[in-house]
């Protein structure tokens, strides 16, 4: 018998039946799905999350069958997944050996659908409501997607965002759990050892102890639908993920630079100076940001008449300069009956309901507000369709936008949020879906900018809220953090889980939100977000002025190096997005991710990997003289991206800092593209010429690629107008061919300059080969010291194919 899926009926206790289905999705992937039998009404099913891509099933096939278990195979029977009934039990085998056990303690409860239950009341006093809860011992991972203002760091509580994602990594084999669930989630975690007999025939079996980890998964509401993502290595579960949920979306180059935000720049004068003062300082920047106050009474869509007259004025004086406008459009919508487009959502029942059936109500920035129910497809098109240039006044094509408050936050609600009873598109309860909320608002607004380009521009909209998925729409950042070290520090462990799961365009306010950060934390969150993939500097209302320039020279000095750094990176940025965008390999990586093998990377989480081929370890501490970077691999080298001074792998270096020190190594082995020059914007720096770093390892290898694109446009998908090189080193040859995919982008771009490090002693002559030309020698200097080779006035053609000999 052969079927695409199992579905089956599972007893979990004598009174619930409850209908199990096993789906092998493409690409490794196992779907699980438990509902009940028979329902008294239906139960939700989270949508528009998983792919039509990933909801592909595979064959399945029925290998064993007995009264209490049934074993099923699929790929070839390299992968099986066996059933038993009672007690229920479901193991997952690769290659024969199990690798996953689902329910392996029998801990599963699936609570039907039931009338409610009595009530307990009494125990005062607590902060809590009338009925008591149950209540456990411990504290498990919370998924509810809150507005904490100044969340306290090493806490389990829920924020703004959920990912039910979780990835399980040892020295074998990477796996990850996904449970869609968008309810109130609870996770706990329990590390132990097990004991376990060995694989000895009797009578030579022996017990050993195995480390085990145990996760449980409670939610509050919807059915058990649950991905197992079988690896085995970080590369194809990244890949299998990618292929559920939605690869990242490919951002507009400008949105990698950096982002000046503030709630709120005061108006047209005051936008315009800040713009100026980067230029005056020769600080870089692309994008400045409007906040609330930009509105006219935090109507969004319009604009203050006094402080805002102008605002598409004010976007073409940016757009001059090739910079952008963002501003805020939150999901609550003033209660104001005079106001067309409260009056068209009202009419156009686009709002959440009351269990009652009426319009539900709450208060946030603008006072009584109804909140866009973004779960209706209509509602998510009609309000695509506000972000049209006819329709939201004073817009024009520069400008993008931020969705905040999208939890959804409202101020005197449950936990600041909507109450649960709160109606939903098809008569589904809040409870059901509160974790998808910001991920449709973020849907909708993506959607909305790509419509009004006519679906020729690529987007840009930060969501403070998200789920699994949001990654296709935007970026995220980390919410209202606080302006001290521990801030600072927790932002490297948050954006790296973010990154883990999918949502790889992350980062966090830099110099912290709320209070005033001192000058020496502000340099170092400056350096530190600028290796982070979003980079942008915000404040609260009540903090002091804190552009770049305001705290003497030193300071300037040093944040107009990170940012100028992170420029000149750009390339290398902009290619490990295309990456994420094609595999969805994210471009932050905790170490373990590149050194898959070393048990000592594995705990790391001050430090990570950009890409493949570069180390980061920020420093996050005040007073600092030396810090240690674990440089991992033993046999590998690693270079000192300022000094060029090389390391072996496999240890701890204590490296001397100064305020200057951004500590970056490059792997040996590894390629890097940057700019040279200085721009002011990304457009600038998108027409200088590149310089590529080649950091030989102790094969005296390297390779690396080079994505370029037009920077804005969906033509590198819809036309493949797009350029993906490869360079590689070997044996003293540097070859530039094109590196998978084939696309055709006529380009200037031009590589001037090529450094080789790890070259062990200076060579008789470099010589360049175009086909077609005559080989040419090129210019050269060699410093002993670091082994360095620097080859320069090359004028290379980046999208053409040469070589280089190093003799
Ligand atoms: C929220 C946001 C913050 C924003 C403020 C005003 O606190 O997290 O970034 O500045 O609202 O809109």
């Amino acid at each position: 018998m052969q079927s695409p899926s199992m579905q089956h009926r599972v007893l979990l206790d004598t009174m619930t039946s409850l209908l199990l289905s096993v789906s092998p999705c493409k690409d490794d992937t196992v779907r699980i799905l438990i509902d009940e039998l028979r329902p008294i009404k239906a139960r939700y099913r989270v949508p528009d999350v998983i792919t039509e891509e990933g909801a592909r099933c595979e064959q399945l096939r029925v290998e064993r069958k007995s009264k209490d278990s049934v074993t099923l195979s699929w790929s070839s029977g390299r992968h099986r997944v066996r059933v038993w009934h009672f007690p229920f039990r479901l193991e997952i085998l690769c290659d024969d050996e199990v690798t996953l056990t689902f329910n392996h303690k029998g801990k599963l409860w699936f609570e039907t659908l039931q009338d409610p239950p009595s009530h307990v009341y009494g125990l005062p006093e607590h902060a809590d409501g009338l009925q008591l809860r149950d209540t456990r011992d411990g504290e498990p991972y919370r998924l509810y997607n809150l507005d904490v203002f100044a969340y306290d760091v090493h806490s389990r509580l829920g924020l703004y965002g959920s990912v039910p994602l979780l990835v399980a990594h040892n020295a074998d084999r990477t796996l990850g759990v996904f449970w869609l669930n968008a309810s109130e989630t609870f996770v706990n975690v329990g590390y132990s050892q097990s004991e376990h007999e060995d694989d000895q025939t009797p009578p030579v079996k022996r017990k050993r102890m195995q480390p085990q980890t145990d996760v449980h998964w409670l939610s509050e509401s919807g059915v058990i639908d649950c991905v197992v993502l079988l690896g085995p290595g970080p590369q194809q579960l990244f890949s299998q993920y990618a292929q559920l949920t939605g690869f990242p979306a490919l951002p507009p180059l400008f949105a990698l630079g950096y982002h000046q935000c503030r709630w709120n720049y005061d108006d047209e004068a005051d936008v315009k100076a800040v713009d100026a003062g980067f230029d005056r300082h020769g600080i870089p920047y692309d994008v400045i940001w409007l906040d609330i106050e930009h509105t006219d009474g935090k109507r969004y869509f319009t604009w203050d008449p006094a402080l805002f007259p102008e605002p598409a004025a004010l976007q073409r004086h940016l757009e001059e300069k090739k910079r952008r406008l963002v501003v805020i459009s939150d999901p609550h919508i003033k209660v104001d009956p005079d106001w067309s487009l409260y009056c068209e959502a009202r009419d156009g029942g686009h709002f959440v309901k009351t269990r009652e059936g009426r319009i539900y109500q709450g208060s946030c920035w603008p006072g009584e507000s109804s909140y866009l129910d973004f779960s209706n497809p209509d509602t998510r098109a009609w309000y695509s369709r506000c972000f049209g240039l006819d329709k939201y006044k004073g817009s024009t094509a520069s400008l993008f936008v931020w969705n905040d408050m999208n939890e959804p936050s409202v101020f005197h609600g449950p936990e600041q949020t909507m109450p649960k009873d709160a109606v939903h598109h098809g008569g589904w309860e809040h409870r059901d879906l509160h974790n998808l909320y910001g991920f449709f608002q973020h849907m909708a607004t993506a959607q909305g900018l790509i419509t009004r380009s006519g679906g020729l521009e690529r987007p840009f909209v930060l969501s403070r809220s998200f789920f699994a998925g949001s990654q296709r729409f935007g970026a995220v950042w980390t919410g209202d953090n606080v302006a001290s070290w521990e801030y600072l520090k927790i932002s490297i462990p948050m954006v790296l889980s973010l990154s883990v799961a999918g949502i790889v365009f992350c980062g966090a306010d830099v110099s912290g939100f709320v209070q005033d950060p001192e000058p020496e934390l502000l340099v170092r969150w400056y350096q530190a977000a600028a290796l982070q993939p979003f980079f942008r500097g915000h404040s609260a209302k009540v903090t002091k002025r804190r552009e770049p320039w305001l705290f003497g020279d030193e300071v300037t000095a040093a944040i107009r190096t990170v940012i100028q750094e992170r420029y000149r990176l750009l390339p290398y940025w902009y290619t490990l997005f295309y990456l994420a965008h094609t595999s969805g390999l994210p471009p932050l990586r905790p170490l373990w991710v590149e050194f898959q093998k070393k048990e000592s990377a594995f705990t790391v989480d001050s430090q990570y990997m950009i890409g493949g081929a570069l180390l980061a370890c920020p420093v996050t501490e005040p007073g600092v003289q030396q810090v240690q970077v674990l440089l991992p691999g033993r046999g590998e080298v690693w270079y000192d991206v300022r000094s060029a001074e090389v390391h072996e792998g496999g240890r701890t270096l204590s490296l001397p800092v100064t305020l200057d020190t951004v500590p970056v190594f490059q792997r040996g082995g590894s390629v890097v593209c940057r700019s040279t020059g200085s721009g002011s914007c990304t457009a600038e720096y998108q027409q200088l010429p590149l310089s590529i770093t080649v950091a030989l390892n102790t094969q005296a290898a390297a390779d690396g690629e080079l994505y370029l694109d037009d920077g804005h446009s969906f033509s590198y998908r819809d036309r493949k107008a797009f350029c993906l090189r490869r360079f590689s080193m070997l044996s003293g040859r540097l070859v530039c061919r094109p590196a998978g995919d084939k696309g055709t982008f006529g380009c200037d771009t031009t590589i001037q300059s090529v450094t080789v490090l790890g070259v062990k002693s200076a060579p008789s002559a470099v010589v360049v080969h175009v086909p077609g030309a005559e080989d040419a020698s090129a210019a050269f200097q060699y410093t002993e010291t670091c082994c360095m080779l620097t080859v320069s006035d090359l004028n290379l053609r980046a999208t053409t194919d040469w070589e280089m000999l190093i003799l």
